[in-house]
């Protein structure tokens, strides 16, 4: 690895300096909370089948909320689980008094309609954002649950100092989970960006990205923004988790994010590693959204 000044420390965005910030501020209000209303936060995690990336993100959440104080309840299902007996699941969790939020692990299996599971979560428990009536909201900038990804790029940002009013943003990729909302939240009046969002169908994708100021990749494609893509003074969102064959690791692979992080670093104006960077964000920000939740802050 290339030897690095000390000053250049700080053009690296520690998402897992910040998340643990946003924890300590949650678990301090989560105290205040409970001893006030005699209310404990409730998150109820559903996972379906044995994907273990998903089963290694369920167990961290789950930590974070034990972490926190929260109440939290694992849904274990098998593969073979009917939608139905998986609906039945979601309705009981809806009526359920200490559940806040309720989070089914993405992807489900290909049996079930990842869009009707979504839609029988009550959205005033949907902490994940994804409900059409939170998407809904997001776009037209009314108060919703944020998804967890984009709320947290937004407060990297915000908590780096970055300047976003008026600024050219460019988003790599449109998935439901990150590209979509995040781009429409970057939107809104109180971020205001020049939001353009690029895809597999995008023409001279390398020209639109040296426009950017800020760049958010997420399409999944291993190190694939260069320094060449990229305006000197850039901020790179790295949003990829990607695993990559590494002969010198032990385990045989490495995490990589969408950006070159090496290749970038000197011409870029910040960038968030991964690992470190937006993954550990998105669970704080699942914890902000179901504290929100129980406090009734977000539907009353
Ligand atoms: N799969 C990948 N990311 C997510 C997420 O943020 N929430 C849920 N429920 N599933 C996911």
């Amino acid at each position: 690895m290339k030897e690095r000044h000390l000053t250049d420390q700080s053009k690296i965005i520690d998402g897992k300096k910040i998340s643990s910030l946003i924890k300590a501020e949650i678990k301090s209000e989560t105290e205040t909370f409970k001893s006030e209303k005699k209310i404990t936060p409730g998150l109820a995690f559903i996972i379906v089948g044995n994907n273990p990336a998903s089963k290694v993100y369920v167990k961290n959440k789950g930590k974070a909320c034990e972490e926190l104080g929260f109440y939290s309840v694992t849904e274990t299902l098998s593969e073979d689980i009917s939608e139905q007996e998986l609906l039945e699941i979601i309705y009981r969790l809806n009526s359920d008094l200490n559940i806040h939020g309720i989070l089914v692990q993405l992807p489900l299996p290909s049996h079930i309609s990842e869009h009707k599971i979504i839609e029988a979560i009550d959205y005033k428990k949907d902490v994940d954002g994804f409900h059409p009536v939170n998407a809904g909201k997001l776009l037209i900038g009314d108060k919703c649950f944020l998804p967890c990804t984009p709320f947290g790029i937004v407060e990297l940002l915000s908590r780096s100092n970055v300047e976003t009013s008026g600024k050219n943003a460019v988003v790599l990729g449109r998935s439901n989970i990150v590209g979509k909302p995040v781009a429409n939240l970057l939107l809104r009046k109180e971020i205001n960006c020049t939001v353009t969002v690029c895809h597999s169908g995008t023409k001279n994708l390398p020209g639109i990205c040296s426009q950017a100021d800020i760049l958010i990749a997420a399409i999944g494609k291993p190190e694939f923004v260069k320094k060449d893509f990229i305006k000197e003074g850039c901020v790179i969102i790295d949003v990829g988790i990607n695993r990559i064959a590494d002969k010198n690791s032990k385990t045989g692979y490495k995490i990589t994010g969408d950006a070159d992080f090496e290749d970038c670093f000197d011409k870029c104006g910040m960038i968030t590693p991964v690992p470190g960077g937006v993954g550990p964000m998105t669970i704080a920000m699942l914890m902000k959204n179901t504290l929100q939740s129980a406090k009734g802050e977000i539907y009353g």
